[in-house]
């Protein structure tokens, strides 16, 4: 009886163990994704609005088009990494968004809801808008790096690579907005911008993150996001301007 029990005891243990790992990666992975996501389609606004407004300006559109591109290449990998799990990501919303948030106590508004084609034309606001986006940038690529050297994300060679790959695009993700900032004599990120940065991300990994990792009611999405491209945009509303930028 002793013995039987000591069996079970200790093929639990690794399942359990197996079970919170994989929960870990999943969520790991589904906050990606839904990061990406929002990543390339808030990027299609931006470069919408840069190629009306200058259109003759050809650098700065192309690098806009190579992140816009690489965010999508970042949203397909997690997509394959997860069918060949076969499962579908947690449904993870807005909330788990560092550029939602950002965008939202910034400009008092949603992604979906900015209208870049009017910010386009106040340069105090498309400067606000570009240090955002860089600070987000860079904040990827510091969280990219710290995962690379997680025990748990190193158990999974998939991961890794996908990892790796973000990890070598990153750098040339904020070199257009920096670029703008630097190009029209915009001031860099503030030290409130910077302590906001900090601020949401700690928010997504001390609270967000464990509360969603121990819910046990965290629901799958039943489709892609990608499913649904062009047709998730709300109108335009208002942004509130700010006199800090
Ligand atoms: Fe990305
Ligand atoms: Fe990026």
């Amino acid at each position: 009886m002793t013995s039987i029990d000591t069996t079970l005891g200790d093929t639990k243990e690794p399942r359990l163990l197996r079970f919170l790992q994989s929960r870990y990666l999943e969520l790991i992975g589904s906050i990606y994704i839904y990061n990406e996501h929002r990543g390339y389609t808030a990027i299609d606004q931006v470069l919408r609005a840069v190629r009306a407004r200058w259109p003759e300006d050809l650098k700065l559109i192309a690098e806009i088009e190579k992140h816009r591109g690489d965010e999508q290449k970042h949203y397909l990998m997690f997509r394959r990494w997860f069918e060949r799990r076969g499962v579908m990501p947690f449904k993870i919303d807005r909330a788990c968004g560092h550029i939602d948030r950002f965008i939202e106590i910034m400009f008092g508004a949603r992604i979906d809801e900015l209208q870049p084609e009017r910010m386009i034309g106040d340069g105090a606001l498309f400067a606000r808008l570009c240090r955002i986006i860089s600070l987000t940038e860079k904040r990827g690529y510091r969280q990219v790096e710290i995962l690379l050297r997680n025990r748990i994300v190193q158990s999974d060679r998939g991961l890794m690579k996908i990892f790796r790959i973000i990890e070598a695009d990153e750098p040339s993700h904020w070199a257009p907005y920096d670029g703008w900032l630097e190009a029209n004599a915009k001031r860099d990120s503030a030290w409130w911008e910077r302590a906001l940065d900090r601020m949401i991300h700690s928010e997504l990994l001390l609270v967000k993150l464990p509360f969603l990792f121990f819910s046990s009611r965290l629901p799958r999405r039943a489709d892609w996001a990608d499913e649904h491209d062009d047709a998730d945009r709300l109108p335009g509303k208002p942004f509130k301007s700010t006199a800090a930028v």
